[in-house]
């Protein structure tokens, strides 16, 4: 009973059990493997809070080492290209060479000549590193040990353009040169589309875009009962079945499912976590989800905007589309006067059309938590 619980709701920290990835790991894996001409070498996963971007990029990391490939982490601030240039790829490159330079060493403090040789000549100045040259010289190394350099870019949507431009440049310029290197950038769909507009990320807007979707139904009941089994307890099928129903594929809610049905086992006494106490938490999932993902989500909507979404809630019954049409007409608009605002939901991934005319939203729940808000107004 005392076991731990096996579930993990918090963002960025990889689950116990990953449900649905596999056939996009193994295009990655393949894509590694292949070759610079594989298009799997530049990617753009995209997708809402909550959607498993970053635990990706780690299985993609991961993925990359078993296969020997450095990877380096590349921060969106505005020091991004400093950062790799000074700390990331020296690092890398030290530990690459790490026992053989401390042959070296030891035989300088042996022979007095030898230390003579490393003084540098101050005649002869290096030019300037750039990003560009510092990656060649670790892709240089690392292809003597036939790997290559992985770029992990977590947070797209806050990356600064320049700093974008001179990344993209330099691994385009690298795998021109046929190195082994790659490049997965990922972010929410609104702040990605807003960068590509800008010039100098052709080489980004040309990448694979990876548009991450909820995990299957069937993937989904699998995970509850492989978390658990993980956790030395078990889940009743139909219990995992209603699990899923109420997360709906969507990672971060399967992780609080999961998490709340475990800790609600245990003030059962129970070693089996039965659908009723999945029942049990139902109301909690939606609670914990307004604060944790809706709340954040909706933190810079304009009022506007916030209106049609409020519309749409009021007008979904049961969580079913709504026709822009019925939101114009409660909002007592024309239906084109909607245009931009729709246009603009949809580029921070709000919203959704899930048939032409028709608009959902794109998170569970966000329909009851819109509906419980306190500043939510009936619009008629
Ligand atoms: N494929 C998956 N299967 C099960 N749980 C997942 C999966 N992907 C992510 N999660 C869980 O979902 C939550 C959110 O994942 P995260 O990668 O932080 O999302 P994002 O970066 O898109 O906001 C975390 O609790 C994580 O453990
Ligand atoms: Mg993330």
């Amino acid at each position: 009973m005392s076991a731990r619980n096996p579930f993990r709701p918090t963002f960025g920290v990889s689950p116990t059990i990953l449900a649905g990835r596999d056939s996009l790991l193994q295009s990655f894996k393949l894509g590694l493997a292949e070759g610079p001409g594989s298009p799997f070498r530049a990617l753009l996963i995209s997708g809402s809070r909550g959607m498993g971007k970053t635990v990706l990029l780690n299985e993609f990391e991961d993925a990359a080492s078993s296969q020997g490939w450095i990877t380096l982490r590349a921060y969106p601030d505005n020091s991004m290209v400093q950062a790799l240039m000074n700390s990331a790829i020296p690092e890398a490159l030290q530990k690459l060479d790490g026992p053989q330079s401390k042959r070296m060493l030891s035989s300088v403090s042996i022979s007095g000549i030898a230390a003579v040789t490393t003084i540098a000549d101050p005649t002869k100045k290096d030019p300037t590193p750039t990003l560009i040259s510092r990656l060649r010289e670790l892709a240089t190394t690392l292809q003597k040990h036939g790997s290559g350099i992985l770029i992990t870019l977590d947070e797209l949507q806050s990356a600064d353009v320049e700093q974008l431009h001179i990344l993209a440049t330099a691994v385009q310029d690298l795998l021109r040169d046929d190195f082994d290197i790659a490049l997965v950038a990922a972010g929410l769909p609104e702040g990605i589309d807003r960068l590509l507009q800008h010039e100098g990320t052709t080489f980004i807007r040309r990448a694979e875009r990876i548009l991450l979707n909820p995990v299957s139904y069937q993937d989904s009941v699998n995970m509850f009962i492989e978390t658990t089994a993980e956790g030395q307890r078990q889940m009743a099928s139909d219990a995992a079945e209603l699990a899923a129903d109420i997360s709906k594929g969507y990672p971060y809610s399967m992780q609080l499912t999961g998490s709340l049905a475990w800790a609600q086992s245990t003030l059962d006494n129970s070693d089996t976590i039965q659908a009723t106490q999945v029942e049990a938490v139902r109301a909690e999932v939606i609670r914990r989800m307004g604060m944790q993902v809706h709340e954040p989500s909706l933190h810079h909507v304009p009022d506007g905007e916030l209106h049609i979404l409020y519309a749409i809630a009021q007008l979904s019954t049961d969580g079913e589309m709504v026709s822009t049409g019925n939101i114009a007409h409660l909002m007592n608009v024309k239906p084109n006067a909607l245009s931009m605002q729709r246009k603009q939901l949809l580029s921070r991934g709000l919203v959704e059309v899930p048939k032409y005319g028709y608009l959902n939203f794109t998170l569970p729940y966000m329909r009851e938590h819109l509906l419980s808000s306190p500043q939510h107004r009936p619009i008629a």
